[in-house]
């Protein structure tokens, strides 16, 4: 993935701007690149899967300078985040010009790829806009949930697997179901890993979702469970910064209904349909691609 990480900075030194090519710089670096891993898998080595893989991954990256000054998160990837160290002004700024010149580099794939990565762009920022307004109040609805996680995550990964079986002449469609139901799969797990990784192994602070007000699938389904007291005392929590024996209360309850287990068996019922989609194909990095997902513990 090395090659991947010069091209994307060969995008911005071709700017030709210093001053822009040393924010890129500080940028926290060492992401799983899960989307170019799934290009590959997919792809042939070329110039054009090349093109696409750093063209998605400067998407991902600009989407999580954004998200991080919407968060007000301080760190990401083990490291100060960017908004952390430079503020939020050039945290967007930087976010805008990674996308812009994703954007440029796009016009130069076919059509479809142009039009399905684009529209993954519009559908993240939907995504994120209902994150937001979600985390306002205590959300219970389940579906408002999935739409959002389909939007502001596997919305990305669908195209860039769609856009990857176009380049290589494979059924788009298939190709797309795989990828949204991986993408689904990711971001449960993702949601799940905030209440049982510790702040190290995530590079962010852990249990930090419901802090920020996110009811993210484990605390749907706790919800769920609760009987009507304990109910109200979840709601009472909701957006608050924890003591300890609240923490306490919350993993209690999460043990106690086999939460996390739940939620694991979610995530893998949509690796199960991602596979499903793309089963014809006989294609064995894209069920490890599956499984090192759902093992994951970062
Ligand atoms: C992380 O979610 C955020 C995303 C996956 C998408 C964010 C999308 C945008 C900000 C809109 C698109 C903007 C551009 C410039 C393309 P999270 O907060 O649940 O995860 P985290 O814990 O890793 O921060
Ligand atoms: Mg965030």
């Amino acid at each position: 993935m090395k090659n991947i990480d010069k091209l994307m900075r060969s995008f911005i030194v071709e700017l030709g701007e210093e001053s822009i090519v040393s924010f890129y710089d500080r940028i926290p670096q060492q992401g799983k690149k899960l989307r170019s891993k799934l290009i590959f898998e997919i792809a042939k080595d070329s110039e054009s899967s090349f093109n696409l893989a750093a063209v998605i991954e400067m998407i991902h990256t600009a989407s999580l300078l954004h998200d991080d000054v919407i968060d007000d998160a301080l760190t990401r990837r083990n490291a100060n985040s960017f908004n952390a160290d430079f503020g939020d002004k050039s945290a967007i700024m930087m976010g805008d010009i990674l996308y812009s010149c994703a954007f440029s580099r796009l016009t130069l794939l076919p059509q479809s790829v142009a039009e399905s990565v684009s529209k993954a762009v519009a559908s993240l920022s939907a995504g994120e806009l209902l994150d937001v307004e979600l985390s306002k109040s205590f959300n219970t609805d389940k579906e408002r949930y999935f739409k959002m996680i389909y939007c502001k995550t596997a919305s990305l990964i669908e195209a860039a697997s769609y856009s990857a079986a176009v380049l290589e002449g494979f059924e788009g469609r298939d190709f797309a179901l795989y990828g949204k139901n991986l993408g689904l799969a990711f971001q449960i797990i993702d949601d799940v890993l905030d209440i049982t990784s510790s702040d190290k192994m995530l590079g962010k602070p852990a249990l930090n979702d419901f802090k920020e007000g996110k009811v993210t699938l484990p605390y749907l389904y706790m919800y769920e469970k609760c009987k009507e007291k304990d109910k109200k005392h979840m709601a009472s929590l909701h957006k608050k910064s924890l003591n300890s024996y609240e923490n306490a209360w919350i993993k209690d309850k999460m043990d106690k209904y086999n939460i996390v287990e739940l939620c694991i068996k979610e995530a893998m019922a949509f690796g199960v349909k991602a596979l499903s989609a793309i089963e014809k194909y006989n294609m064995n990095g894209l069920n490890n691609i599956v499984r090192q997902m759902v093992e994951r513990d970062f």
